[in-house]
């Protein structure tokens, strides 16, 4: 073929090479021969699931504890570290002292089984005391912004200093007596991180002696945004003053209380997801079984969750509670996928089939009767308690995590145990093995794959040969690993080329999600070197990655259409029809170097709109990469295709992937 400049095909190959290519590449692609990619419309080869693309998340990298959770206090019930309140610091203006500490003898609840204790020897109005906290690398301050504070408060006075009030009755008491012993005062505030500059600040009323919970609201004005900046509580009066789970909240997705970070849920949102896998991963096994995710603790209010430590090497405040995680799936439409602890934890403790399993079982069936159950079910009735009076819909459910890793060969008989138990009582759920089983035949079995790109090139068939008459197959964790802590642009080409595989076998592959979905990239922020989604107190972008998940998900269809490529080393493709629309999304990834001029052949009745559109992610380099600095380097764009026809050229640029979208009708 020969391509000149009034070329309509070429003209759109001429933008992606502004972006992606060099003439001299775009030249030699033209003068090689083209692979012939033929594709059928009228020949349906497998039925997508509108929810086959999905996200897979647990508490590592700080995914939700200084990530999506929108709480913004670190250690905010004094837990994180037995010995010491870790990211608290002492406050005192000039000439005000204090002290504080650890009070394990003033307990906020049974759950939480300590308090601070912030000693204030000298303090007045024009020098206060208290403590600061630093957030989860900083927290972020913007400008007309409202943030709820809230927390528990106890007081008592330093010598000489009258009692404060106590009880039910102190505010009339305090009337009665003229208002002369009035509350503990009591300030918040925001401010850099010198205390220099104060951004917002609020007056709390009601401190006095018994634990009482405190609210207080805190506005900023103009200012720019800061992470460098620091949540105060200081007191003006000599004394003693305990305080017990400090929580600071901004705006969250939806309003919702105890809701989630507004920009990381909106990166979700954009992906179209169409399930969350939960709550993990490791973070689900914990471990040991102590330390698994035991969901009967993560539930109702907030400060009589007592939090747990994670596989992860750092504390979970478990904010982030089953009911959330239903709620996340809620707020985005998505289906919950609901991970069960099936009696292993990773450091190789495990609970074998039989009478010692079965409370295990029964905590696995209680939690799907809190997902699902009515207000006559003791759980579901729980749930209409701890406010979500509906229940939220209900699929897949699957047992344990990796069980790979069990070597002690328990898993046969443990899910056993599981599936027959939730079988029984909710025939319709899909269970989910993690691992091939011969005691039972599981409706799916979920594989995972951390790789490289070549990896995931040469087993680009895997599923074509799998046999039909068994289990689906849920791919729930997998990753191409290059690009650190955000994958680059070579990883997006392993994704986008793997995906083809997924989507071309949709009969078999139900559905699929990639692992870890977060990170933070402040330093000590990551424990996995790849994640979709990165971030720090005030931003975040996605990367590469992220942009190809999108640019299937949203292009997805509903039907694979049969397709062949014809040469084309190097090149991956799948074809999907929108049974609606009777648009055609054609996947096509170029993992080489060089630039591939491909003749597009669309066989079949009916005809096709000249005009489509082409959506390419491409950049100079495979290992360019987005980041905090750089968040839209590698970025999809959108082009018109002009001159298709039922046989036409596209120039792929190299290291591209690209989605053409044609109109068939
Ligand atoms: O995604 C990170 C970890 O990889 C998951 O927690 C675990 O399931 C897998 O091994």
């Amino acid at each position: 073929m020969h391509l000149h400049s009034s070329h309509p095909v070429f003209l759109s190959a001429i933008a992606l090479g502004i972006a992606c290519l060099s003439d001299t590449r775009m030249m030699r692609a033209a003068e090689e021969s083209s692979p012939v990619l033929r594709i059928e419309p009228g020949r349906v080869t497998a039925h997508v699931r509108p929810g086959l693309y999905g996200l897979m998340t647990e508490e590592i990298n700080y995914s939700y504890d200084g990530g999506l959770y929108g709480e913004l206090i670190r250690n905010r019930a004094f837990t994180d570290d037995p010995s010491k309140p870790v990211h608290w610091s002492v406050v005192e203006g000039e000439g005000a002292s204090a002290a504080a500490a650890l009070d394990p003898s003033q307990p906020l609840n049974a759950a939480i089984p300590t308090s601070l204790r912030i000693d204030i020897h000298a303090a007045s109005e024009a020098a206060p005391a208290g403590i600061a906290n630093d957030g989860y690398w900083g927290i972020p301050v913007r400008a007309n912004t409202l943030y709820r504070v809230s927390f528990f408060a106890k007081a008592e006075p330093g010598p000489g200093q009258p009692a404060p009030p106590a009880g039910f009755f102190a505010p009339l008491k305090r009337l009665l007596a003229g208002n002369t012993a009035p509350d503990w005062p009591v300030k918040v505030a925001l401010q850099s991180a010198d205390g220099g500059t104060v951004f917002a600040q609020a007056r709390v009323t009601g401190v006095g002696s018994g634990w009482r919970r405190c609210e207080a609201e805190l506005r900023t004005s103009d200012a720019p945004a800061s992470a460098k900046t620091r949540f105060v509580i200081t007191s003006s009066r000599p004394g003693t003053l305990w305080l017990g789970q400090v929580s600071l909240f901004p705006p969250t997705w939806h309003g919702r209380v105890n809701g989630n970070r507004i920009d990381l849920m909106q990166k979700l949102a954009d992906l179209h997801p169409g399930f969350l896998r939960f709550p993990g991963g490791n973070y689900l096994e914990g471990d040991t079984i102590a330390t698994r995710f035991n969901w009967k603790e993560t539930i109702g209010p907030i400060w009589e969750r007592p939090g747990h430590p994670s596989p992860w090497k750092y504390h979970s405040s478990d904010g982030m509670g089953l009911l959330e995680f239903l709620e996340w799936c809620e707020d985005l439409n998505m289906e919950p996928v609901l991970a069960v602890f099936a009696g292993y934890a990773l450091k190789h403790e495990y609970v074998p089939a039989g009478p010692g399993l079965q409370p295990f079982v029964q905590d696995a069936l209680d939690e799907i009767e809190y997902a699902t159950g009515g207000a006559g079910t003791t759980w579901g009735a729980r749930r209409i308690r701890d406010g979500h009076p509906n229940p939220f819909p209900l699929t897949y459910v699957e047992v344990g995590n990796e069980d790979w890793f069990d070597k002690s060969g328990s898993y046969d008989g443990r899910f056993a145990q599981f599936f027959d138990a939730i079988k029984v009582k909710y025939p319709k759920l899909q269970i989910i093995a993690t691992t091939k089983i011969s005691s039972r035949v599981p409706d799916v079995i979920d594989e995972h794959f951390y790789r490289k790109a070549t990896q995931f090139y040469s087993d680009i068939h895997r599923y074509d040969s799998y046999s039909r008459s068994g289990p689906k197959i849920f791919v729930g964790e997998w990753a191409t690993r290059e690009g650190s802590p955000t994958p680059n642009l070579n990883a997006a080409l392993g994704d986008a080329a793997w995906m083809t595989a997924l989507e071309r076998n949709a009969d078999l592959v139900v559905m699929d999600c990639y692992a870890p979905l977060f990170v933070n990239v402040n330093p000590g922020g990551m424990q996995w070197k790849t994640d979709l989604i990165g971030y720090d107190a005030l931003t975040s972008y996605g990367s590469p990655p992220y942009y190809a998940h999108q640019m299937y998900n949203v292009n997805r269809g509903d039907e694979v259409v049969a397709s062949g490529l014809e040469g084309g080393a190097g090149l991956f493709t799948n074809t999907t029809l929108s049974s609606a629309s009777g648009e055609l999304f054609v996947k096509v990834v170029n993992s080489t170097g060089t630039a591939a001029d491909v003749r597009i052949e669309v066989s079949g009745p009916g005809s096709l709109a000249a005009k489509g559109r082409s959506i390419v992610l491409c950049s100079g380099s495979p290992t360019d990469t987005n980041s905090i600095e750089e968040p839209s380097k590698v970025v999809p764009a959108e082009y018109p295709l002009l001159g298709v026809s039922a046989s036409f050229a596209h120039v792929f640029p190299a290291n591209s992937v690209s989605v053409l979208i044609l109109k068939t009708r």
